[in-house]
């Protein structure tokens, strides 16, 4: 034994929560334990620690492996006087633990193996090197998790992840106490898991022949035309569950239906509703073509499950069920002979019918089914739970069904959207999701009924890999917004997330450095806010997270120290300027942020009513419109305001009138983001109180360039919208979404 007292301090310490704690000190504990105390003194180990248990649980081999590459420190088992003591007990929360560290050593109780692993994570994060060893404050720690499914998931078709890589993302998982691994394994672009009975799945379902490149909105399309795939073998998949469970993550396999199912299709042309082949594409997007729902592919269906159903112990499988385009099924005859004598109402009921089957299967295996919430439309599965994808409605809907739901709405879980607006970050499929966004999230809706809060089961980041082509990558894209996640998923009460980034900054930057995991400095960067004013100036506040550092900015050659806000003036032309700003503090140098502002004559000008933009896309509000920042390419979500479905309004008041000459705006098309053009605009004045429209103008560009003649201090624009997108487009179906940026009044 090489336990070594802080000798100063001995005998000082009274060890109980309450008064007699004689200081506490700050902790930097991700997720924040519930109880937590910490006092000055340490207790110091070297060489050796020593340990008694009576179940080898898997956390103890953890922390050997931890101790022994971090520290050089032998973890060895003992009959007596340990210096950590694992006891298991059957009191407390589902998967409680209490870890005490006091001058007689370290004591770990807990009442699963679960509760076990959190224990010996906390450990973990707690300990301090020393010159020559390691060394723990004394600590007094109660914790539970307060949702019981904290989960990311891994989209392995789009890209492939070897074995040693998919290790990786669970170790980075485990690290911070996430226990549900969602492992995508079929997609169209790829089929990634081993069916012994259906070799083809992955001879051809596994590969696909080119890779579109860079953005898919990208004009004109060019391919890497390397053939690209791979897959898992069931050794593959047993090893990854069980390395896996040694680290408390339940692995929950996806197989994707009836869509996403290209890559089977190509496989099994059979399958599908026309007499053709399939290719599998390497084009990212939702496919028309999905299973047809005849006997022979559900035959197939539970043959592919009864190989999956033994390989994994996850109580559920998930099922897919998302953007099933059904323009297949309403122009097949079979199809429709069978809405007919199943007496459905249409082709949302067969897709119900669909998966109620396979829910029946699964069911009568032992296993539940989850999917994600278009398995809603038609009628939910007696027994399914649902996963939230499309905003938070589907989870509350399914709630109050009394289904188990797990959230996992884009606005705030979707970690394929850019982290930040910086000019240097790696392409993405687009959207806006900062760490400090991530942070606002909470699983339980706001407008949940109290009663319906026990069918959440907690939340999940998705990690969809169309633009993440290595583990670098998604660990990048990953880190650190799935720490904001975990807080929130770990305890309903998280800490203020000035609380939050302190801790971040001030260890778990270095430490994901330690464990190799290529995070993001981006909520380092220094934000450049342009704020419009009345007076036609733009007021620029640079803004750094770290309190101590220096903010420099630069406009054109010179650098200067930035103290305070400042403003930019319009001229009487339109000019541009460029603005750099960085910080430098105990954090080093950060990146150098810019921003390009267009000083406009119409900067600030008040709009005094908008159509609320979806909360996905609001960041800044109507000021985004007039603040001088024009929204640009590869859009990233915060230069926009995104609407869909609605018609949209905006009412400006100049306050006095003015000979308006000319009246500009800009839309964005992606239409792989299903975001298209609005149909027309319309410009309106007031006479007599009504809204006349005098300008009506079809809008066939993003960029529109209006003359207009008009003396008046009052304005309203009204954006209409095209009706759904039609079918054999991207997001078939579903309301278009309208992106509008910089609106811009030219007068006299
Ligand atoms: C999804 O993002 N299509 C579930």
């Amino acid at each position: 034994m090489a336990r070594i007292h802080n000798v100063l301090f001995i005998g000082l310490l009274t060890f109980c929560f309450g008064s007699n704690y004689l200081y506490s000190q700050r902790h930097s504990v991700i997720p924040k334990p519930k109880k937590i105390k910490l006092a000055k003194e340490h207790l110091y180990f070297q060489d050796t620690i020593t340990y008694s248990c009576e179940n080898e649980d898997p956390a103890i081999e953890f922390l050997k492996s931890y101790l022994a590459t971090h520290f050089s420190i032998a973890f060895e088992k003992t009959s007596k006087n340990a210096d950590v003591e694992f006891k298991r007990t059957n009191s407390g929360k589902r998967n409680q633990h209490h870890l005490s560290i006091n001058k007689k050593g370290i004591q770990l109780n807990y009442n699963s193996e679960e509760a076990a692993f959190h224990a010996c994570i906390t450990l973990v994060q707690l300990t301090e090197s020393t010159e020559n060893g390691v060394r723990f404050s004394h600590a007094l720690i109660k914790d539970y998790p307060d949702f019981e499914w904290r989960g990311l998931h891994l989209d392995c078709s789009r890209h492939f992840f070897e074995v040693y890589e998919i290790k990786r993302f669970i170790d980075a998982m485990a690290f911070y106490k996430y226990n549900r691994f969602h492992w995508h394994l079929t997609d169209d672009q790829g089929w990634r898991i081993e069916i012994k009975k259906y070799p083809k799945l992955t001879e051809v379902g596994g590969w696909r022949n080119k890779t579109v490149e860079g953005h898919y909105s990208k004009t004109p399309r060019t391919w890497n035309n390397e053939r690209y795939g791979g897959f898992y073998t069931q050794n593959d998949v047993k090893e990854i569950v069980k390395y896996a469970a040694n680290k408390s993550i339940i692995v929950v396999p996806e197989i994707e239906l009836p869509g996403h199912s290209m890559a089977a299709l190509a496989a099994y042309p059979e399958l599908g509703c026309l007499d053709t082949t399939y290719e599998v594409p390497g084009l990212w997007g939702v496919f028309d073509d999905i299973y047809s729902p005849k006997e022979s592919t559900f035959q197939f269906l539970e043959n592919v499950l009864d190989e999956v159903i033994p390989l994994f112990p996850s109580e559920f499988i998930h099922i897919g069920g998302d953007e099933a385009p059904k323009k297949r099924w309403k122009e097949d005859p079979f199809c429709q002979k069978l809405i007919d004598s199943l007496n459905l109402k249409d082709e949302h009921g067969l897709q119900s019918y669909f998966i109620q089957r396979l829910e029946k299967y699964l069911n009568s295996k032992g296993k539940q089914i989850i999917g994600w919430d278009e398995i809603l439309e038609g009628g939910l599965a007696p027994n399914a739970a649902v996963m939230s994808w499309r905003g938070e409605s589907g989870g509350i809907q399914a709630a109050k069904q009394k289904h188990k739901v797990v959230m996992t709405p884009t606005s705030h879980c979707y970690f394929d959207y850019y982290q930040s607006s910086h000019a240097r970050e790696p392409i993405a499929i687009g959207g806006f999701l900062p760490l400090e966004k991530v942070y606002q999230y909470s699983p339980i809706p706001a407008n949940l009924p109290r009663s319906k809060r026990k069918y959440i089961l907690g939340a999940q980041a998705n990690l969809w890999t169309e633009y993440m082509p290595t583990m670098d990558h998604v660990l990048y894209m990953t880190y650190p917004r799935a720490l904001a996640l975990i807080e929130k998923t770990w305890s309903r009460k998280a800490p203020l997330y000035k609380e939050f980034e302190r801790k971040l900054y001030s260890k778990h930057f270095q430490w994901m450095e330690s464990w190799s995991i290529p995070f993001s400095k981006a909520s380092l960067d220094v934000k450049i806010n342009a704020l419009p004013t009345t007076l036609g100036t733009v007021n620029i506040e640079c803004q750094s997270p770290d309190s101590t550092s220096k903010i420099f900015y630069s406009i054109g050659e010179n650098i200067e120290i930035y103290n305070a806000p400042f403003d930019l003036n319009a001229g009487n032309n339109d000019s541009t300027i460029f603005i750099k700003s960085w910080a430098e503090g105990i954090q080093g140098k950060s990146r150098i942020t810019d921003k390009k502002i267009l000083l406009h004559q119409s900067i600030g000008s008040k709009i005094t009513a908008i159509t609320t933009p979806h909360n996905k896309f609001s960041v800044g509000g109507s000021m985004t419109l007039v603040d001088g920042v024009i929204g640009e390419r590869p859009w990233k979500g915060d230069q926009w305001l995104g609407y869909s479905g609605d018609t949209i309004l905006i009412h400006f008041n100049f306050e006095e009138k003015k000979k308006l000459t000319n009246f500009k705006i800009g839309f964005l098309e992606d239409n792989g983001s299903w975001i298209y053009l609005p149909q027309n605009i319309h410009l309106e004045k007031k006479i007599e109180e009504k809204w006349v429209v005098f300008v009506n103008s079809h809008v066939s560009a993003e960029q529109n360039s209006l003359k207009i003649n008009e003396n008046i201090d009052e304005i309203r624009i009204k954006i209409l919208p095209n009706d759904k997108i039609e079918d054999g487009k991207p997001g078939g179906g579903h309301d278009p979404w309208i992106f509008i940026d910089e609106i811009r009044f030219e007068w006299k």
